[in-house]
């Protein structure tokens, strides 16, 4: 991996090792119902455990605002955590000072301890250098596996990266590893599928993708602004008319660059957003009055089957339609299990992420199935955005001395 050093560059015995990890978890009544952020830190969890550190985890858990706020302990991730590593770990009920300290000093080699919620202290997410300073006196050694935090230059994912030895965890390493094949050096063609409700959201990273991409595949809400940009009727549709200059504009340049913007050639309409609404299927040109676009038609997803079947690489992000609502998810359910299809006959490197879309593609049963599902929602978008992340550049910045 250009530019860091990752866990073969760093010998960890007898170390204490900070490791920001993405304990952002979705809960409910006090239990994690969704552990792919779990499962997917477990690896370089149990490689520094396994090699004799001792293990100090640092997240951040929701949007408290920089003071304590009870519901938004990590308490409860902590008995997560622990399940999935298959052994018993500390939690300190502070991120800082003698109480995170007094739990480090129990632990032996090999022992993990789950520090509360970093943004119970409001300098994490100033990435103020006093908290910041704090922190680094934990640990020896710094250690950053949370690539969906690292759009966010704050202390535990960015300060710390400049106060102690810094390396990258193995999931930010197989994070940046899939991302960098599926955009920095892809195997070409390119599709990008975005979807998703407003073109408001995703102008920059239009922009960005024009210039990297062969293809770019619209649907979901935004199709519906671009449509009402080429002249089309769209009813009572969710559509930001007032971006419709804007994406002529859009469509313009992917012109200029030879980058083809596919649009839904035939799409689902019904009068309400409801399950089981009575729905019918027009061309793209013929919405009624009186109703909405909900998915793309199946003209334009056998379309999108014929296009993604000629191309190397796919970068998903966002659902084609209201997917949550059936029947108005065919749409992402025919194309999710085409790619699916695709990547398992070896014919496709399948790369997706950011906000619904796992959720999108568990919907479709084929979360498993694609190359490589990102953890990150905001850093996925960030990311295809073209943006720097700080998280990852402050780990490829100059390293202070090795402890
Ligand atoms: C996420 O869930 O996207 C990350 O954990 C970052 O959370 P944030 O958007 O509250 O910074
Ligand atoms: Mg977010």
């Amino acid at each position: 991996m250009a530019g860091f050093r990752t866990l073969d560059d760093v010998n960890v015995a007898g170390k204490t090792v900070l490791v920001r990890v993405d304990l952002n978890v979705p809960m409910k009544d006090g239990r994690v119902t969704d552990d792919l952020r779990i499962s997917r830190i477990l690896p370089t969890l149990h490689e520094l455990s396994r090699k004799g550190a001792r293990v100090v985890v640092l997240s951040h858990f929701g949007r408290p605002d920089g003071k304590p706020v009870p519901e938004m302990s990590l308490k409860p991730v902590a008995a997560a955590l622990a399940t999935a590593l298959g052994s018993s770990i500390a939690f300190a009920d502070d991120c800082v000072g003698d109480v995170a300290k007094q739990a480090i000093g129990k632990l032996k080699p090999g022992g993990v301890v789950l520090l509360e919620n970093t943004r119970f202290h409001a300098g994490e997410e100033k990435n103020d250098p006093a908290l910041a300073k704090q922190m680094a006196a934990l640990g020896d050694i710094f250690v950053n596996d949370a690539f969906s935090c690292a759009h966010r230059a704050h202390v535990s994912t960015e300060a710390l990266a400049h106060l102690l030895p810094a390396y990258a965890g193995r999931n930010m390493e197989v994070e940046l590893q899939h991302l960098e094949a599926a955009l920095i050096a892809p195997e070409k063609p390119v599709a990008a599928l975005i979807g998703g409700a407003k073109v408001s959201t995703k102008l920059e990273l239009l922009g960005n993708l024009l210039g990297k991409v062969d293809k770019i595949i619209i649907g979901g809400g935004m199709a519906n602004t671009f449509l009402f940009a080429q002249g089309r009727e769209v009813g009572k549709s969710l559509c930001e008319k007032n971006l419709a200059d804007t994406a002529r504009d859009i469509l313009r340049d992917a012109v200029a660059r030879g980058c083809s913007i596919i649009l839904p050639d035939d799409v689902v309409v019904a009068r309400e957003l409801k399950a089981g609404a009575p729905s019918k299927v027009v061309p793209a040109e013929r919405v009624p009055a009186d109703q909405m676009i909900l998915d793309i038609g199946p003209v334009a997803a056998a379309r999108l089957g014929t296009v993604l079947a000629d191309c190397k690489t796919l970068v998903w992000n966002g659902p084609l339609g209201a997917f949550e609502t059936p029947p108005f998810d065919a749409g992402t359910v025919t194309v999710a299990r085409t790619a699916a299809a695709l990547t398992a006959s070896g014919r496709l490197l399948s790369v997706a992420g950011g906000g619904d879309t796992v959720a999108a593609l568990r919907h479709a049963g084929v979360a498993e199935e694609f190359s490589y599902v990102s953890t990150a929602g905001g850093a996925f978008l960030e990311w295809l955005e073209g943006k720097a992340l700080p998280g990852v550049a402050a780990l490829a910045a100059p390293q202070p001395a090795a402890a």
